[in-house]
């Protein structure tokens, strides 16, 4: 009997492909999607393809008929989550940079979701203000600059309802989560929000590291109260 592999970068993104071609498998539009982002420029973070799945998932567990995602990018992971809403539902995806949300446009359109995504241009601390009056959202996706966790955190809370699930990607940071010392303000913001999803009574929350094609990072999964 081989010897069981121990989780090398190597191994573990092994793992990830071999479950990703298992699970996933080749997709088109998504693949043109991580194309296009890196044919303009834009940094490889979008999601990896079981991540995104899983938030697609997510969408049709809950049944989720209005997305909000903080943090458009290239618009990957805004892709998963539109096919996972019925053609009437809406993503809102809020994007702070109007290149990303350019390159997000062309690669919503190219996979056929673009009638039932909004893409809002600002930085969420101002468009989210903007929401308030509209339906609430069943899912919220929070993926953008790490220093604003709490502050949307907060606004998934008021912007949802009781049962609204709330995930929040890079939770794990390489291990750099753990270290109560840290002074990189990315994982400072990720510790804020990880504490605030533990300590206030609008959220049950749980988180998942990950090992994938993206490297060691994590995941955390909410629900509202
Ligand atoms: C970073 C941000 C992300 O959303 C991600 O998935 C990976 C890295 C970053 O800013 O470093
Ligand atoms: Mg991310």
């Amino acid at each position: 009997m081989a010897a069981a592999p121990v989780p090398t970068p190597d191994a573990w993104r092994a793992a990830d492909r071999y479950l990703s071609d298992t699970l996933v498998g080749h997709d088109p539009a998504l693949e043109a999607a991580v194309a296009a982002q890196q044919e303009a420029g834009l940094p490889a973070i979008e999601v990896s393809p079981l991540s995104g799945k899983l938030l697609h998932l997510l969408a049709r567990i809950s049944g989720a008929r209005r997305v909000l995602e903080i943090g458009t990018l290239g618009g990957y992971s805004t892709i998963w989550l539109a096919r996972g809403i019925p053609r009437d539902g809406l993503v809102v995806t809020i994007e702070a940079e109007p290149f990303n949300a350019r390159v997000a446009r062309a690669n919503l359109e190219r996979a056929g979701v673009s009638e039932r995504v909004d893409i809002r241009i600002g930085r969420g601390e101002h468009v989210l203000p903007t929401l308030a009056g509209e339906e609430p959202f069943d899912l919220v996706f929070i993926d953008a600059d790490k220093e604003s966790n709490t502050l949307y955190l907060d606004w998934a809370a008021r912007l949802g309802h009781a049962g609204t699930v709330v995930v929040v990607d890079n939770v794990g940071r390489a291990g750099r989560i753990a270290d109560a010392s840290s002074t990189d303000s990315m994982v400072v913001g990720t510790q804020r929000a990880l504490a605030m999803l533990g300590d206030d009574p609008r959220f049950d929350a749980t988180a998942l590291q990950t090992l994938d094609l993206k490297g060691w990072d994590g995941v955390a999964l909410a629900v509202l109260t």
